[in-house]
């Protein structure tokens, strides 16, 4: 039980961390640069004219590379503003060319103090004082504020076809005793509160707000998804966890990178969930498409008992979350709004292969990928037993 409960808070602070949905060099990172879908390829780059200022608070880890790959790829130029300690494990050689303001979001905006931007896109929000911070401080010195949320504000996830406009938590609620359940609330609130603030100052007419699902590819530093990529390239009995109908919801960074620069790029004011894929789809369906991206002989095990997942600590492998109590509904987030303006997505085998070349590129140390790889608590090591388990149940 105790082992159980360590698990499950390690992955509710990496939510708390990297962000969620929650409901969670080489020729790799070549293929990072250079992926578009064909709608995004045929839009034409930025003239003299539109050519846009772009300063993100963050930038350096995981979302924030990609949107300044796309967005310098279409011409615009790029500011980041960071306390200088992520480095970037994907698109490194594109930093040469950008304007790094080093600072702290929690005590010193003062490299902000001057300048003038188009947009400023806020990927670095945790904390609704800073959002609050910033806005006030650009106002009247940046035309829009992106705010970059969560489908986090969504939490606790009782309904299906969750739309931008139903109503969202605002306040934590009293007696919540689960710490693990006061973590989410706390998450979804901030990121519910950070979105009103951006648009307390700039107004509704100069607010972007993406709330996105959970992000997956490469430069992903949470551990969260890199089961599948390693995974699926090691074929044999795969472990499938979850129900047939299961269902799940995930989004290539690239595609919420180029997306939101496209966004800004027409000046889209809203609110818009970033959730992929584009047609509903079930955990068994994921895991076959996503295979695909390796050519090795694989034989998926359907575990489909809740309890005993549960009693083996499987609640959740991103993007499958078990989809009951407050997660009932965290892959059941409406999209329609963002494939109408233009989100497009990419197929599973496409991201898990390019994380898989990022994984095992020299992005990364060693140490870095042994840290996940020889941890006994993973899926991945304890797969076997499982199975076995499993099998012996019958
Ligand atoms: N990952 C997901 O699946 C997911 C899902 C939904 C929403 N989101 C949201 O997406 C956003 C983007 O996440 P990301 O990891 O890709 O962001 P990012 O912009 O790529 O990286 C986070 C940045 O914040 C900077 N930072 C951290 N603390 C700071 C501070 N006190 N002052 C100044 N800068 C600071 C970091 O640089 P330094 O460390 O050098 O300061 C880093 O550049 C987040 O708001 C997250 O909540 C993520």
């Amino acid at each position: 039980m105790k082992f159980r409960r360590i698990k499950r808070r390690k992955f509710i602070s990496n939510i708390a961390r990297y962000g969620a949905a929650l409901p969670v060099a080489g020729a790799g990172l070549l293929a990072c640069n250079q992926s578009s879908t064909k709608e995004e390829s045929s839009l034409p780059a930025a003239t003299e004219s539109n050519k846009l200022n772009i300063l993100i608070l963050g930038g350096t880890s995981f979302l924030g590379p990609h949107q300044i790959a796309y967005a310098m790829d279409r011409g615009h130029s790029i500011t980041t503003f960071t306390r200088g300690k992520t480095r970037p494990t994907v698109h490194q050689e594109l930093f040469d060319n950008v304007n790094m303001l080093i600072g702290d979001r929690a005590d010193d905006l003062s490299a902000l103090e001057n300048g003038s931007w188009d947009v400023v896109i806020d990927n670095s929000g945790h904390n609704v004082e800073w959002t609050k911070s910033t806005a006030a401080l650009l106002k009247d010195r940046v035309d829009l504020y992106v705010y970059t949320s969560s489908t986090g504000v969504f939490y606790p996830y009782l309904d299906s076809d969750t739309r931008e406009n139903v109503e969202i938590l605002l306040e934590e609620p009293e007696g919540v005793t689960d710490e693990d359940m006061k973590i989410e609330y706390w998450y979804g609130v901030m990121k519910a509160n950070s979105e009103l603030a951006a648009r307390k100052e700039f107004g509704d007419d100069r607010t972007i707000v993406v709330r996105p699902t959970y992000m997956i590819g490469p430069a992903d530093k949470s551990n969260r998804f890199i089961h599948w990529p390693v995974r699926l390239s090691r074929g044999g009995d795969i472990l499938v966890p979850g129900k047939e109908q299961d269902p799940v919801q995930y989004a290539d960074v690239r595609d919420i990178a180029g997306w939101m620069i496209r966004l800004i790029e027409e000046k889209k004011a809203g609110t818009y969930n970033g959730v992929g894929p584009e047609a509903p789809q079930t955990m068994p369906e994921f895991v076959r498409e996503a295979g695909g991206a390796f050519d090795v002989s694989s034989n998926y095990v359907q575990v489909d008992d809740y309890e005993f997942l549960k009693e083996h600590d499987v609640e959740h492998i991103v993007p499958w979350i078990m989809p009951e109590g407050n997660n009932y509904g965290s892959a059941r987030i409406n999209n329609e709004k963002a494939l109408a303006t233009g989100l497009t997505l990419r197929p599973p085998r496409e991201t898990v292969r390019d994380t898989y070349d990022w994984w095992y590129s020299d992005a990364l140390t060693d140490e870095k990928r042994n840290e996940y790889e020889q941890d006994g608590t993973v899926v991945l090591n304890r797969e076997k037993e499982i199975l076995q388990d499993w099998a012996e149940r019958g």
